[in-house]
């Protein structure tokens, strides 16, 4: 039988808009080779290496409620109760990682051309899945305390969009972590025009100095918000498990979205991570030993890259999260470099993917620091920064 191409499938319109996300790509580049990845953002599997997952009930292996399981559900409310969020489980769902989270806000809120607000760089897989649902995106530009309140206030006056999608707290790719003060400004300009928040918020746990200030959807008082979390950064990322909470009303019509989608997020999983996460005391010690991990890996990064990238690269030292955001005052072909690197051995993000297309950028890359050994990081940011300084005096 004659097989159709591509082009004469009849796909839908907005298939058009689907682009292949950069770091997966980069991702099946890596895998299995030995390769020094600054690419992705995983977290570093040594902190597994000996974890026993609980057992699962059969109990677990038959269909379940589309909400998720109850007493995760309770566990996850409880903690956002914690943060200040005026959350219960009856307004929690359990979601197939904070990816879906974002895929189900997404399908309540945009159609072709309805307005969106985001930061500039965003979180690259947020951007794709708004860019699939047709959104009229608009991106702020974002400094190390957030987003300029002012600068908000305006574009939603412009725009009127209905939703903004923001990551406050050690953002991916950036690193920002918004103050205190600015989470409030922020609040009161969405509440002022009744614009939806959807809050991104899987690296809050992840932080090397003071816990975070609270999500920004604390301040609100009367637009409705999303609160989406992940367990895929703190626990491990295999089980595909986050946390929508949300203003009541928003709930129903998430739900139906989630039973549209897969009816339910892994029972075995939820259970395991229920039982895990069900002793605050092993809890608290767990997230220690992460910030301990990180924070090393972290300030051993700083001083590789005060030695390599001092004299071509502009960063800040991230207070959370598993990112540098470096930022190199000339323009550059960052996919030739990374082509280069990769014959090296060495992948890093280009910072291209994160912003818009076709905008105006500054020239930026993305460095992970959460995978790489130790004792791999000055190795592989020696290769990189010879790469970019060879590009430099080309
Ligand atoms: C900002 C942000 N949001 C959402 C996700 C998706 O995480 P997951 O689906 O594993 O919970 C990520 C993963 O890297 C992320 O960085």
């Amino acid at each position: 039988m004659p097989t159709q191409t591509p082009s004469e499938i009849r796909l839908a319109g907005r298939i058009k808009n689907l682009t292949g996300s950069v770091a997966r790509d980069i991702l099946s580049r890596t895998q299995n080779k030995d390769i020094i990845s600054f690419a992705g953002g995983l977290p570093d599997a040594s902190l597994w290496q000996n974890l026993q997952l609980p057992a699962t009930p059969p109990a677990a292996y038959q269909y379940g409620p589309s909400e998720g399981e109850l007493p995760l559900r309770q566990i996850l409310a409880s903690r956002a109760a914690t943060l200040g969020l005026p959350a219960n489980a009856q307004t929690t769902l359990i979601t197939s990682g904070s990816q879906q989270g974002l895929d189900l806000a997404a399908k309540l809120f945009l159609e072709a051309g309805t307005p969106l607000i985001l930061e500039a760089p965003t979180y690259l897989a947020a951007l794709q899945v708004f860019q699939l649902f047709e959104a009229n995106i608009h991106a702020l530009p974002l400094n190390a305390e957030g987003l300029e309140p002012d600068a908000l206030d305006a574009l939603l006056t412009r725009t009127q969009a209905p939703l903004v999608y923001l990551n406050p707290t050690f953002q991916n790719p950036s690193g920002a972590c918004y103050s205190l003060k600015r989470r409030k400004q922020i609040a009161a300009v969405l509440d002022a025009h009744n614009t939806v928040l959807l809050e991104d918020d899987p690296y809050r746990d992840i932080s090397y100095e003071d816990d975070a200030p609270p999500p920004i959807a604390r301040f609100l008082q009367k637009t409705p918000w999303i609160y989406l979390s992940s367990v895929s950064k703190t626990l491990i990322p295999g089980l595909r498990l986050g946390s929508l909470c949300c203003s009541p009303q928003l709930f129903e019509p998430l739900l139906k979205l989630k039973q549209a989608a897969d009816l339910h997020s892994n029972r075995p999983a939820q259970f395991v991570a229920a039982q895990m996460l069900d002793n605050p005391a092993e809890n608290q010690k767990r997230i220690l030993a992460l910030r301990h991990h990180y924070r090393q890996k972290r300030d051993h990064m700083q001083s590789a890259l005060q030695q390599h990238f001092g004299d071509i690269a502009q960063w800040t030292l991230p207070r959370g999260g598993m990112f540098f955001w470096l930022t190199l005052p000339q323009s550059r072909d960052l996919a030739a470099a990374l082509e280069s690197t990769l014959q090296q051995g060495v992948a890093f993000m280009p910072g291209s993917p994160f912003f818009l297309p076709k905008q105006n950028n500054p020239c930026c890359l993305r460095l992970n620091f959460s995978l790489v050994p130790l004792e791999k990081m000055q190795q592989g940011l020696r290769i990189l920064s010879s790469v970019l300084k060879r590009q430099q005096s080309n």
